[in-house]
């Protein structure tokens, strides 16, 4: 088995949704927007926007987006609004979904965990989507799009990364697709 330092991270990596009270360093954080927008995207045109969020009445209202999965945010120290001028880019969500994983991993590389909160496609309630919701808390222009938060902070909970036996192998196809 090869032993490399991504590889590593990527085996213990596990989504975190409990978290310290303890804040994320300024220089982590600044090493984490570092990491994101040192990120690929569609020809160069760098559609994202991030709205890097640590105010706590902010945070505990980022996790009422949605009444299944946001509620992590409430407890978090940190999050990172991940949205984009969509007029940029017709590949603008590739982008976003770039730079998420890379902030991600930049987190798991400094000792902090994370995970992601959709907002895209995702309903608020009966009247509003999360996405509205989530512009109006922080101010996104109407002309921008959501699409998803990444909350951070040092982990409360202790997840192990996934076993070998148990990851899809069965998914990847040499040459050509068999079933
Ligand atoms: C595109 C995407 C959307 C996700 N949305 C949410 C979400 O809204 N709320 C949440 O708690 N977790 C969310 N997750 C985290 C997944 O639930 C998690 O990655 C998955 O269950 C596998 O667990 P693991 O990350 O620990 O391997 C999302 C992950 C991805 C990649």
């Amino acid at each position: 088995m090869i032993d490399s330092t991504l590889l590593n991270l990527l085996r213990k990596r596990r989504s975190i949704r409990q978290f310290t009270s303890q804040p994320v360093e300024a220089d982590k954080i600044d090493a984490l927007i570092e990491a994101a927008v040192r990120t690929p995207s569609s020809r160069g045109r760098r559609p994202w926007e991030f709205v890097v969020v640590t105010d706590p009445v902010l945070l505990r209202q980022l996790g009422k987006a949605k009444e299944n999965g946001s509620a992590f945010l409430t407890g978090v120290p940190l999050a990172i609004v991940i949205a984009a001028d969509s007029s940029k880019s017709d590949v603008w969500i590739e982008d976003c979904s770039i730079a998420a994983m890379v902030i991600q991993m930049a987190a798991e590389e400094l000792g902090l965990g994370s995970c992601w909160a959709q907002i895209r496609l995702r309903p608020r309630n009966a009247e509003c989507s999360a996405e509205q919701y989530v512009k109006g808390l922080i101010d996104l222009p109407e002309s921008h799009v959501v699409e998803c938060i990444i909350g951070i902070g040092y982990p409360a909970e202790k997840m192990t990364g996934h076993a070998s036996e148990g990851l899809p192998f069965g998914q990847v196809h040499r040459d050509k697709f068999r079933n």
